[in-house]
């Protein structure tokens, strides 16, 4: 078994480490502007603008099948999906508010046919909750609110009352984990308790767990959907560590305690979460595959998000981009899903431009080339402790040499711990090469 133990929490989190990867889906009024979902926020529109949207959407080409299909294709075990965004809109029937998609031409619960659809094809579900809410009229102005630069912001604020916005949130979730399920993840997403407005506008809080009263919304979550995976994001420690749009080079580990967590990466593909029309930044290939191969490598999860368009459709893009992961998990999901950080005496040995992975039982060790290698590949250290070398895509066999290259050797590439593996003169056809070790 994996030497590394993983700092204990409430939730049921070891599922989810075997699994490693998931479907972030953001998805919300804000695909129509289609130019971010803070698109509110950035360009301070008024309600009344942003009403048209409510007026005008109608996903009828959503075929949560084929999402569910697509997701499962592309090797993921979960999916999470926006309930509710910061503007406020929520994807799901709520009896607490009118500004739900069953009001608007949609005409009925998205969430719920979400649910069905990837519970069918066997995916665990997650539900990402935003805390913050720009629509609610008890929500307070603050840095974020598209209100805050209004000359009556003040005037605006007076008279909200968060309490009454926490009390909504509350009912809320109690909806989300009664009405939909078993219920895998939730997602809360943010928390600022120390952004406030500066000088001339004390007045805009920042908000925290005291604000969201967050210790109250998460044991009603633990109280409906024992064992739930919950987010730190309420500003509450819990189960999950989210690093957002950075790769880490290390397992995550806990502030204080210094113990591995619970941690996992979301992405995006082109830098929005929502859909965006006119965003170029896509990500290659390359860099899609290597973010999950990474962050697997540092004992984590990657959640790569997707945002389908307002007609309730991924992209040619995005299926672009999920056929890569398709195809490449096809042939080397082995060294993805049960498998995590290397164990502490193999990595000194990582041969450069490599990522390893390691089985959970530590039986199989996996080298994925991000840089071809001339002819060889050296691994000090490892010499006599592998039974067994193949290419993980075609299961062909990698011939292994130890103590040195050749006849010629000099400097690293000769050593009597040295194993070297002979690899052909072309990179295989993929973005990622994987190399199966059987570890004696
Ligand atoms: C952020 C953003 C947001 C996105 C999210 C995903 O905090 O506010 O738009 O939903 O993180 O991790």
């Amino acid at each position: 078994m994996s030497s590394y133990t993983v700092r204990k929490t409430p939730g049921d989190t070891a599922w989810f480490r075997h699994d490693r990867f998931g479907m972030f889906i953001h998805w919300g009024l804000y695909a129509m502007p289609a130019r971010h979902e803070w698109v509110k926020c950035y360009e301070k529109i008024p309600e009344e603008t942003y009403d048209r949207y409510f007026r005008y959407f109608d996903p009828d080409l959503y075929d949560p099948r084929e999402w569910a299909r697509t997701a499962k294709a592309a090797g993921m075990k979960y999916a999470v999906i926006t309930t509710k965004h910061h503007e406020g809109f929520c994807m799901f029937d709520s009896q607490y508010t009118d500004y739900k998609c069953t009001n608007t031409p949609a005409g009925r619960d998205l969430v719920r046919e979400f649910v069905d659809a990837f519970r069918a094809e066997g995916l665990r579900i997650g539900f990402y909750y935003s805390l913050i809410d720009w629509h609610h009229p008890d929500f307070p102005i603050d840095i974020h609110h598209p209100r805050r630069d209004d000359p009556d912001a003040f005037e605006q604020n007076q008279g909200r009352d968060i309490r009454k916005y926490a009390l909504y949130m509350r009912n809320q979730v109690r909806e989300l984990l009664t009405n939909y399920g078993k219920i895998d993840i939730l997602w809360f997403d943010w928390s600022y308790p120390d952004q406030h407005g500066g000088p001339g506008r004390e007045w805009m809080r920042g908000k925290g767990r005291n604000e969201w009263e967050s210790d109250a919304l998460i044991a009603l979550a633990r109280e409906l959907q024992p064992g739930i995976i919950i987010d730190n994001r309420a500003d509450v420690e819990q189960d999950l560590w989210t690093p957002e749009q950075y790769q880490v080079s290390d397992w995550v580990r806990h502030r204080e305690t210094g113990e591995y967590v619970t941690w996992e990466a979301c992405q995006t593909f082109s830098g929005s979460w929502g859909y965006h029309r006119d965003e170029s930044t896509w990500k290659s290939p390359e860099m899609l595959i290597r973010m999950l191969v990474n962050t697997v490598s540092c004992g984590g999860n990657l959640l790569m998000n997707v945002g389908p368009t307002s007609r309730g459709e991924f992209d040619s893009r995005a299926k672009a981009a999920l056929s890569v992961f398709e195809k490449w998990m096809h042939a080397n999901s082995r060294s993805i899903y049960g498998c995590t950080m290397a164990e502490p005496d193999i990595l000194p040995s990582l041969p450069r431009d490599c990522r390893y992975t390691q089985r959970e039982d530590g039986s199989r060790l996996y080298v994925h080339l991000f840089a071809y290698p001339f002819g060889h590949l050296l691994l000090p250290g490892m010499a006599g402790r592998v039974a067994y070398a193949q290419f993980l895509h075609d299961g062909s066999e990698i011939l292994m040499t130890e103590g040195r290259v050749d006849h010629f050797s000099e400097g690293a590439a000769r050593g009597d711990d040295l194993l070297v593996l002979n690899l052909p003169p072309v990179k295989p056809d993929t973005p990622v090469p994987v190399i199966e070790l059987f570890l004696k």
